[in-house]
């Protein structure tokens, strides 16, 4: 295990070339290795969690091809093949859920699985909705656990109406759902990336009166060219670095602002964060902005309903800003956070109490007083890219800076995390 320390390295000026935004790279592989011709992907986020895809696309017949800075997608000719190996979805949450989904209605078997901390996370929010489909579908823990075997079956048309607001769950009942069709209802407007593509694929997907959202049966889906937006949260370490550490101000362009995942830039707002958003002209299913962030004071706030999950994955990240913030931040309603890479409610407490932060841990979140920090602390990320990067950034503003044990975790999303974090010290 990696072990890293950050400390002070002065403010943070000027500009870099975020990643590709993951969610959005996971759904352009798999999804046009679903369609029925090649698609060019451009700005593919370049990480360990979607080579994973890659490789299991790959590992189904589809072919991922350079060309130049681009990639191009070939479908196999007759529908996705029998895998001859189990296929390992690594780190990756995304990777093993989706696929879950679009192979329960493949005609062959095939079988995933994935790290020890994918193979410790819960798979029965897919398994169960997905078998009351017809899916026939199998894993450790009557099917709560992987390696999951999933034995492909037509699947008939379901309404879901799920307790949690998962966008890993709800794409993966719509692509089961591609040829039987499907009707989802989410507590929550989970991110909405995969409606907006397959949509732009030629699918027939609306929301209804009573917000069930209906995919109608497709016959195929038409290949799709992307230019991925780069991903806002990888942004969210560096917006928050550049508020916290003095005199920084750095300008990040071409950033996807969908609003299913904004709601960091609005917490951050709310915070007295000096963030300017400048929307570009949206050419693709996707808006993006050009964002400029600068240092600026930080007050507590609170983060909960459904900004809760629009800032989702950011929720560390903004945990650290607190803890820097004056007065008290809450968030609540998020309980979900205890069941991604890591335990991040649990993880992001330990990590502050270990500064000196006093903070009050809950189930579905945590109440954190800001103040000064002490530093010189050591933070366990328990092989979770976001903790360890969101810790990077408190070893920036505290005296003897953080040490990271398990730094390499940040490769499952932003290998070059710290190349971009010293290009902005410079
Ligand atoms: C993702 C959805 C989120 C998020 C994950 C990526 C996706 O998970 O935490 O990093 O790409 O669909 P859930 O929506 O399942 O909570």
């Amino acid at each position: 295990m990696k072990k890293i320390t950050i400390s002070p390295g002065g403010s943070l000026k000027g500009s870099v070339a975020l990643p590709g935004d993951k969610s959005i790279s996971h759904r352009s592989l798999l999804f046009n290795a679903l369609a029925s011709g090649p698609a060019k992907i451009s700005g593919l986020l370049n990480s360990e969690d979607v080579e994973a895809t890659r490789r299991a696309v790959e590992a189904l017949g589809a072919k991922v091809a350079r060309d130049g800075r681009d990639l191009v997608v070939h479908p196999p000719k007759d529908g996705l093949k029998e895998p001859e190996d189990v296929i390992d979805c690594g780190n990756s949450g995304t990777t093993i859920r989706l696929l879950t989904g679009a192979l329960a209605s493949q005609p062959f078997f095939s079988v995933l699985t994935g790290d020890s901390s994918l193979r410790r996370r819960p798979m029965k929010r897919v398994v169960d909705p997905l078998r009351r489909m017809g899916a026939v579908l199998d894993g450790r823990m009557h099917g709560d656990r992987p390696p999951l075997s999933v034995r492909g079956q037509e699947l008939r048309m379901t309404h879901h109406d799920l307790k949690i607001a998962s966008a890993q769950v709800k794409t993966a009942l719509l692509l089961a759902g591609l040829s039987s069709g499907v009707a989802v209802r989410e507590p929550r407007q989970s991110r909405d990336h995969t409606e907006r593509l397959l949509m732009q694929m030629g699918c027939t997907l609306r929301k209804d009166a009573e917000d069930w959202l209906v995919l109608l049966p497709a016959r195929e889906l038409e290949p799709c060219d992307i230019k991925v937006p780069r991903d806002i949260s990888a942004a969210a370490f560096f917006i928050v670095a550049a508020n916290l550490v003095e005199g920084s101000e750095i300008f990040l362009e071409n950033v996807g602002i969908n609003p299913t995942r904004t709601g960091v830039l609005d917490a951050l707002t709310a915070m007295g964060a000096d963030v300017q958003i400048f929307p570009k002209k949206q050419t693709g299913p996707e808006p993006m902005a050009d964002i400029l962030a600068r240092h600026s004071p930080l007050v507590g706030t609170t983060i909960e309903g459904s900004l809760a999950v629009r800032s989702l994955d950011e929720l560390p990240i903004i945990a650290i800003a607190a803890a820097f913030a004056e007065g008290e931040t809450h968030i609540r309603d998020a309980a979900e956070l205890r069941v991604k890479e890591s335990d991040r409610i649990g993880r992001v407490c330990d990590g502050l109490r270990a500064m000196g932060i006093y903070v009050d841990e809950r189930e579905d979140g945590m109440s954190i007083t800001g103040g000064v920090p002490l530093g010189g602390a050591e933070v366990n990320a328990s092989g979770d890219h976001r903790i360890a990067m969101a810790f990077a950034v408190a070893g920036l503003c505290v005296r003897n800076g953080v040490t990271i044990d398990g730094a390499n975790s940040i490769s499952s999303s932003y290998p070059l995390f710290f190349a971009h974090l010293e290009a902005l010290q410079q």
